[in-house]
């Protein structure tokens, strides 16, 4: 071809004709480059993990179909029967979900913590463990995790750390640039930016994946080549909306704040937030994310009255699309919790999370004055 086109050209093929014997199991081996059948890899996966990559400034990364499929990929490539685990208890309800019903069936046991409590992640460590797996910033209260000082626990015991910084994105923090070992991204939320593909990413700052590569492909964990042509156009623009989301996030945060008909504002860039000072060393320029949760008065009735008048605000509980939503932790995310557990994680039957958006900031405060006027 004469030129080439600027915009990656995708193969949905899923198989490559091969010219020899000779060739069809170099490139099965992986000792050359190329594909033969796409669940072992294709270009378009190739080049969504090379950005991915580039990110997170880490030199090997695999695309996986779901950010589901990318922790199933890490914790059947790292872990084997008999192995244990430490996780923080405040990860993403499937991760739960996946840590205490699926991977027992596999000898693969593990604890919780509460990873911001420092000395009981140091106490879980003393019947040692393969890994710690954190989450950059909890759901839905946004507390942000000190990943140095868990590195250097987890380090200090031989074990890795795993970090999913799906709340975070690269554009607000790189968790291997503070020693973590694998990260982790649900590629569907802020990453691809417009609520169209399910995708996830493994990458490691670790001498190979191979291992990780190994149960993808056996697993059938392959993203789909589409997905990743996709997500590779909404990622080109990743730094731009979240510097703008985040701007967005810091104006509502306050106004929110400023707000008597709003209880409590739950934002990493306000002063008052338990882990400011935290996400100041943490956090790359001044960042602070675009997640933020509030508490109305009012408990469930007061969360469905405002749900209703923000006409303009989906509720739909993912987060990371161009435009701002909401979710109800209590009647979604957090509903399997009862009350009580919901409570001592800080939720409210009243409490909302909040996606923001890249949309005028005018246009989302005029939005929320309409939920906030509603509850009259
Ligand atoms: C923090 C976090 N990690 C992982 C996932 C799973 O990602 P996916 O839905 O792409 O499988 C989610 C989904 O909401 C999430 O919020």
């Amino acid at each position: 071809m004469p030129t080439t086109p600027i915009a990656p050209p995708l193969y949905p093929s899923v198989v490559y004709r091969c010219d020899s014997p000779t060739q069809a199991a170099g490139l099965l081996n992986r000792e050359a480059a190329g594909y033969v059948y796409s669940r072992d890899g294709h270009p378009n996966g190739d080049q969504l993990a090379a950005i991915c990559c580039q990110h997170h400034a880490v030199q090997e990364g695999i695309a996986c179909g779901s950010g589901m499929a990318a922790l199933s990929t890490l914790l059947l490539g790292t872990l084997s029967s008999g192995d244990h685990l430490i996780a923080s208890n405040l990860l993403y309800g499937q991760t739960t979900n996946l840590l205490r019903n699926e991977l027992p069936k596999l000898g693969i046991t593990s604890t919780e913590v509460d990873p911001c409590d420092i000395q009981a992640v140091e106490a879980a460590f003393a019947n040692g463990a393969k890994g710690l797996l954190v989450e950059t910033i909890s759901n839905p209260m946004l507390r942000v995790i000190d990943l140095a000082k868990l590195a250097e626990i987890a380090h200090g015991s031989d074990a890795w750390l795993a970090v999913d910084n799906t709340f975070a994105s690269p554009s607000v923090c790189r968790p291997v640039e503070h020693g973590a070992d694998f990260i982790l991204e649900s590629i569907t939320k802020m990453m691809n930016g417009h609520s169209d593909v399910l995708l996830g990413f493994v990458g490691g700052n670790v001498d190979s994946l191979e291992r990780l590569r190994k149960a993808s492909i056996t697993w059938g964990f392959t993203a789909a080549p589409f997905d990743c042509w996709l997500a590779t156009r909404g990622i080109g623009t990743l730094d731009l909306r979240v510097e703008r989301a985040c701007a967005n996030a810091m104006t509502i945060a306050q106004t929110l704040q400023a707000d008597g008909r709003v209880n409590e504002v739950s934002y990493p860039g306000l002063p008052q937030h338990p882990d400011h000072e935290l996400c100041r060393r943490q956090f790359h320029m001044g960042r602070f994310g675009h997640m933020l949760s509030f508490t109305l008065p009012g408990g469930w009735d007061a969360a469905s009255k405002f749900i209703a008048a923000a006409r303009c605000i989906p509720f739909s509980p993912s987060l990371g699309d161009l435009e701002t939503t909401l979710s109800h932790p209590a009647s979604t995310s957090h509903r399997k919790l009862s009350q009580e557990e919901r409570l001592g994680y800080g939720i409210d039957d009243g409490t909302l999370r909040l996606s923001i958006g890249i949309e005028p900031v005018e246009r989302i405060v005029d939005a929320l004055e309409e939920g906030l006027t509603g509850l009259r």
